[in-house]
């Protein structure tokens, strides 16, 4: 198996999240493994089980301490403990927006209603008083705006007739342990979803200028131009003509070009059957490892030789400036 994600988590007070992660981790193949609990409250029960489960814990009051400052202090914490994702439970902090800067796409919360419905609290008294059939709660990525930020995944909660703010926070409480070990499972993963990464790729390919999508021999492909005469630059190809692994095709400037791609890093390059000797070249997607940056910079390049001429003259004209 890989190497597990490092995780943190932040709480404030009981923890029992933090705990549900804490045993999730302790399941045989869990993705990911808990390198700190940190606290801004020094008294936080959650610490002491922490600490009981042998966890490596912090905890630094927010008295007295600009947000800044104290957000420094705890991404300094979390950096130092390894970690590489922090998990939000219970943490009942708004965070600077520095901070959420250096953890975007690396940060999670749970908020226990559906979202966007109820941000912020007493999501249960709200729900009941809507006269909703159902609460539940969300997991979601953390952006600067409060219980924002895209949901990775939801758990609906029937709301019983008899139902008041306690009874419903209980059970979605359960909900929230089942819910939020397994989307972080998921999350901390997704390098290796087939799916997450052509999403990435798609998302790329679509941002360029007149492009679309239009699958060819059952791979997506992407083509710039119109939908009659497009032309595609790249394919994304999955178990494609037999090979086993998961790779963007994309066109480079030749032979030449597409040889000493394969000479620098032959473990990420190779020729893809058939379009090989057109020069296109393969770049896996799926070492764990992937540079986006350097898919987007590709992805581009080919683009640039297949699009008329009108639109990558007025690339050449937009580069001048
Ligand atoms: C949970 O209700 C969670 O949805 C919210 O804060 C509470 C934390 O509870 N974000 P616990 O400390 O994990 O028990």
């Amino acid at each position: 198996m890989a190497d597990k994600a490092k995780i943190a988590i932040l709480i404030s007070g009981r923890g029992s999240n933090m705990a549900a992660m804490v045993y999730a981790a302790k399941t045989p193949d869990c993705p990911f493994e808990i390198m700190l609990v940190a606290s801004n409250d020094p008294d936080a029960p959650g610490l002491r089980l922490a600490e009981a489960e042998s966890i490596a814990t912090f905890a630094h009051r927010h008295k007295g301490l600009a947000r800044e400052a104290h957000d420094e202090i705890m991404h300094d914490a979390i950096v130092q403990s390894g970690a590489e994702y922090v998990v939000l439970a219970g943490y009942m902090r708004i965070l600077s927006d520095g901070f959420v800067r250096k953890w975007t796409n690396h940060m999670l919360n749970i908020h226990p209603s559906l979202l966007p419905k109820y941000k912020g609290l007493d999501t249960y008294q709200r729900a009941i008083d809507a006269g909703d059939r159902v609460a539940g709660c969300s997991v979601h990525l953390v952006t600067a705006e409060l219980d924002d930020g895209p949901v990775l995944a939801q758990t609906e909660v029937a709301i019983l007739s008899d139902d008041d703010a306690d009874t419903l926070a209980g059970r979605i409480l359960i909900a929230e342990h089942q819910l939020y070990p397994a989307t972080l499972a998921r999350y901390v993963t997704r390098e290796n979803d087939p799916d997450w990464i052509l999403g990435q790729v798609r998302e790329r390919a679509m941002a360029l200028a007149e492009t679309h999508e239009r699958p060819s021999f059952g791979a997506p492909g992407w083509r710039v131009g119109s939908e009659r005469t497009g032309k595609y630059f790249a394919y994304f190809a999955q178990s494609h003509h037999g090979e086993a692994s998961i790779a963007l095709l994309v066109k480079t400037t030749g032979t030449d070009e597409q040889a000493a791609l394969i000479d620098a890093d032959p473990e990420l390059y190779y020729s893809p059957k058939f379009y090989g000797k057109s020069g296109w070249i393969a770049i896996r997607l799926d070492t764990g490892s992937t540079d986006w940056d350097h898919i987007t910079e590709r992805l581009y390049k080919s683009w640039c030789q297949v699009a008329p001429r009108r639109l990558t003259k007025m690339v050449e004209i937009a580069d001048q400036f």
